[in-house]
């Protein structure tokens, strides 16, 4: 113990990591509480490991005064009495680190506070203990911290294993079942404690047929997964098929108000909350993309969650209710229709109308996990639900793990995002509970819905297949538990945790690489907001047209005059209506929509003039060839460090590399030979358009 498989890469926790601490003479003090805990054994076990490895010792709690760093499990941190609630010190989670006369003491109310201050130490490394003296008091900024695999039981004939996965097969299930052994998830729980992360969804939110029984057959085997994670202080959580009733109980219905439908569900959620009694909840992904509803019944999503809710709520548990619905068999004929405007249109109307246990989970943009959109006006339009923001790890729509992409940087801004104007309440704050608007309940933070992403991580010997995608995994954690972190900072965090004492030039490169890899993605693909220019289906490589006259949506309308989709109030979809003063008016008025997101909110002639004085297409030509240039200028960075780089490291990032080389010079090309095309204009520059 700590349980960790030599043959899979340590990312962020490799032994080096943990010498800093390990060197030194730790003491872990938690009172017996009665009640066994695991996750203070985890602490204790942490360091036990952690010392005998690195030549330090463990002190006997009673000679606690003794050591050089003091973990421990206090009534109080020694915060002011009567903390607000809400307030960082009544956090459950919160830890308070001391540094005083030479010894390090971190105190904490409960053992997953501790275990955080602990990781925060691993954090510090060497900081830890030559700092300057002082006290220190840290809290997350929401207790629901989620990360969501889209892991399938049963290997799926087209989306293999794990939808929309680029890292090999799950983690947690093969040939059709759960592992047998899942060291991996033990070893991977540990990551996820040490990023922030608390809660894991276990399967995909298209809940196949073999999925389904997860609820019921296989609730044994889902309990062994929980078991993986609790020890770290994860809490497990399912995706659930709205048909569940019919599927598996025999039932004709599904109805959320017949009464055969609510006890079935009262009965499953009894089932699960026996045999795993910290279970976390359902994630439902309800009349989106085929998947069954209330729609079916004529019922609301509020009915539909509330049902659920009602099930849940005598054990403590939680519905993710996601709001990723829309009409996903339109005409590309019918102009009206904006997939876009489609999570507001459904919720907003009931909103106060879900219970308390209801978490509507949106994703961050209107459309779906794009390189470049607008942020969700969902996310502003709900001030009495709680919402959870949703992301996407899993680089989907961003490269496949194949190419070099750091997301941290596109994350914190939009969490930064302010809804009502610069300074107010951002994307966080909503995420946090703190909508401006609420009714005043949520102001502590307590109907925060907080955060969840989906997973990037798979069976392959890296986690995640690009090496550098680990970074990505590591910023989600980190940015869920505190939003205002500098991304960058997190970066070189993840430097000093993944490649401890290693040759400056690995630090260096990794920034080279990564630092502004997100717009230089942008740059090749998709400009100034458009979206989905990408194959149907596998969503990687280009195709502009792909999707233009496909039932998904339509995203660019390009012709031989222009370029965008009219998303204004005056003569579009009227998608700018929906967000809150003063965007509404940003985004409508072409003197004030930001370069970046132009072609999101407007379709303009190719030759309407960008504020950075450059024409529409004059822009497409210069980031598709700027694009390219920065590829290979990482390229070149990266060859001349690869050799500091551990070899086995350097060898899948150089194959990674060359792939990215081939896939951006297809993206480059095509694209600006399809505007080329579209318009006759010829690129200023005189460049090479095919
Ligand atoms: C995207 C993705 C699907 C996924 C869906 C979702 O559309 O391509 O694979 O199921 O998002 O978030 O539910």
């Amino acid at each position: 113990f700590p349980v960790v498989d030599p043959s899979v890469h340590a990312a962020w926790l490799p032994d080096a990591a943990l010498a800093p601490l390990g060197s030194r003479r730790v003491a872990v003090v938690v009172p017996d509480g009665g009640a066994p805990d695991v996750v203070a054994q985890t602490v204790r076990d942490e360091v036990a490991a952690a010392t005998a490895a690195h030549g330090g010792a463990v002190v006997d709690p009673q000679q606690a005064g003794t050591a050089d760093v003091v973990l421990a499990v206090r009534a109080s941190t020694g915060a002011p009495a009567g903390a607000p609630a809400g307030s960082a010190a009544a956090d459950p989670e919160a830890f308070t680190l001391t540094r005083a006369l030479g010894m390090v003491t971190v105190t904490a109310t409960t053992s997953h506070g501790l275990l955080h201050g602990l990781f925060h130490l691993v954090r510090l490394g060497e900081h830890a203990f030559t700092d300057p003296d002082g006290t220190w008091t840290h809290a997350p900024t929401t207790a629901l911290r989620m990360l969501d695999h889209w892991d399938n039981v049963a290997v799926h004939p087209v989306m293999g294993q794990v939808e929309r996965g680029y890292s090999g097969g799950s983690i947690f299930y093969d040939d059709g079942q759960v592992r047998a052994d899942l060291t991996r998830v033990a070893q991977y729980s540990r990551l996820l404690a040490a990023s922030g992360i608390n809660r894991v969804a276990i399967n995909n939110v298209n809940v196949g047929p073999r999925e389904s029984l997860l609820l019921t057959d296989d609730l044994d085997e889902v309990a062994r997964i929980a078991a993986a994670f609790r020890p770290y202080g994860i809490r497990t959580h399912l995706s659930v098929s709205w048909a569940s009733p019919v599927r598996l109980g025999g039932l004709t219905t599904s109805d959320p108000l017949d009464e055969d439908v609510r006890a079935w569900w009262r009965a499953a959620a009894d089932r699960v909350w026996a045999t795993i009694p910290d279970f976390g909840g359902f994630v439902v992904k309800a009349d989106s993309e085929g998947q069954p509803g209330p729609f079916a019944y004529g019922r609301s999503h509020a009915d539909g969650a509330n049902m659920l809710a009602a099930a849940v709520a005598p054990h403590g548990g939680l519905v993710h209710w996601r709001a990723f619905v829309y009409d996903h068999t339109q005409d590309w004929r019918d102009r009206k229709t904006d997939r876009a405007r489609a999570a507001y249109d459904h919720f907003a109307p009931h909103d106060g109308e879900f219970a308390d246990n209801v978490i509507v989970q949106i994703k961050h943009g209107p459309l779906d996990f794009q390189v470049r959109e607008a942020v969700s006006p969902a996310i502003a339009a709900l001030p009495r639900t709680r919402l959870a923001a949703e992301f996407q790890v899993t680089t989907e729509y961003l490269g496949h793990q194949k190419h070099a992409v750091y997301l941290g940087r596109m994350w914190s801004e939009l969490l930064r995002f302010p809804y009502w104007g610069e300074g107010s309440a951002t994307m966080a704050d909503v995420a946090a509970g703190r909508h401006p608007e609420s009714d005043g309940t949520g102001g502590d933070g307590t109907r925060a819905g907080g955060f969840a992403a989906v997973s990037n991580v798979g069976d392959d010997v890296f986690w995640t297949g690009h090496p550098f995608a680990q970074a990505n995994l590591y910023a989600w954690g980190r940015l869920t538990w505190d939003p205002t972190l500098d991304p960058i900072g997190i970066l070189d965090e993840w430097v000093s945790l993944t490649f401890p004492g290693a040759d400056p030039r690995v630090r260096e490169t990794v920034h080279a690489v990564l630092d502004e890899s997100w717009e230089t993605y942008e740059r090749y693909t998709a400009p100034l907001g458009v979206c989905f220019m990408v194959k149907p289906h596998t969503h990687y490589g280009p195709d502009p047209d792909g999707y233009e006259y496909s039932p998904w949506g339509t995203y660019h309308f390009a012709d031989r005059d222009g370029v965008g989709v009219d998303r204004t109030r005056a003569t579009g979809t009227g998608f700018t209506g929906q967000y809150p003063a003063p965007w509404r008016d940003v985004y409508e008025s072409l003197e004030t929509v930001p370069d970046e997101l132009l072609l999101f909110f407007h379709h303009v002639p190719y030759g309407h003039v960008l504020r950075s004085g450059k024409t529409v297409i004059q822009h497409v030509y210069d980031t598709h060839f700027e694009g390219l240039e920065r590829v290979h200028a990482a390229v070149e960075a990266w060859q001349a460090a690869a050799d500091a780089f551990p070899p086995d490291v350097a060898e899948r990032v150089t194959e990674r590399f060359a792939e990215q080389v081939r896939s951006a010079t297809d993206w480059r090309d095509v694209v600006n030979t399809y505007f080329f095309r579209k318009s006759g204009i010829p690129d200023a520059a005189g460049r090479t358009i095919y």
